[in-house]
């Protein structure tokens, strides 16, 4: 008995809120009220909206002459030998053979993309020099001893001759780490 008048009295909220909607009848072309309208959109000029300040109507400036991104470090030289003796002159490896991880890790990246040319000892005869591809010459040779860190990282970082560039593929602490197993392999073969 009660649950019908409590049903009933429900039933009539229902109704009266659905006939108030009907009368007020809201466009639903329209947008809702906005709240705070501040809080949802910026007051200052947004990144790509126009802009009237600048002649060419845009927000975004170009970023001044000599604007180095965020976590870039430049690398000011050429894919020429010249550089490379100057990188070998200017450069030093950040890294020394008593860091175990970079020493491992230069191991593991000669492994990963050295060593299908030059070999594993370093002597030229990787397999892709076995199938054909011009052979390196050994790294275990004078002339590979005697380069400088700064300039085995100019080779990796812009190739020389035949061997191309490996600076897409390995980043920059990378080609020090790995250059610390180019060395351990000369020091093994004196
Ligand atoms: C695609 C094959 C290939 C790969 C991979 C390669 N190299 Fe080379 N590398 C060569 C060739 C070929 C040369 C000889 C270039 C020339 O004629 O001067 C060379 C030259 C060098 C030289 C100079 C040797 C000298 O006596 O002038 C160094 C140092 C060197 N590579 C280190 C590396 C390191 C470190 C890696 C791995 C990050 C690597 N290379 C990956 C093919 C390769």
């Amino acid at each position: 008995m009660r649950r019908t008048i409590v049903n009933s009295l429900l039933g009539v909220i229902v109704a009266g809120l659905l006939s108030l909607n009907w009368l007020l009848r809201a466009d639903p072309n329209q947008r809702n009220f906005e709240v705070l309208p501040d809080m949802a959109h910026s007051v200052p000029y947004d990144a790509f909206s126009a802009n009237p300040n600048f002649a060419d109507g845009m927000t975004l400036r170009a970023p001044v002459p000599g604007t180095v991104i965020r976590g870039f470090m430049p690398l000011h030289f050429d894919a020429t030998p010249e550089d490379a003796q100057r990188a070998g002159r200017e450069l030093t490896s950040p890294f020394t053979p008593n860091d175990a991880n970079a020493f491992a890790r230069g191991a593991a990246v000669y492994g990963t993309y050295c060593e299908i040319c030059h070999g594993p000892a370093g002597k030229g005869d990787g397999t892709v020099a076995q199938r054909g591809f011009p052979a390196p010459p050994s790294l275990l040779a004078p002339k590979a001893q005697g380069l400088a860190d700064g300039q085995i990282f100019h080779i990796v970082t812009y190739g020389q001759k035949n061997m191309p560039s490996y600076a897409a593929q390995i980043d920059r602490d990378d080609r020090w780490k790995v250059i610390l197993h180019v060395r351990s392999l000369q020091q093994r073969s004196k």
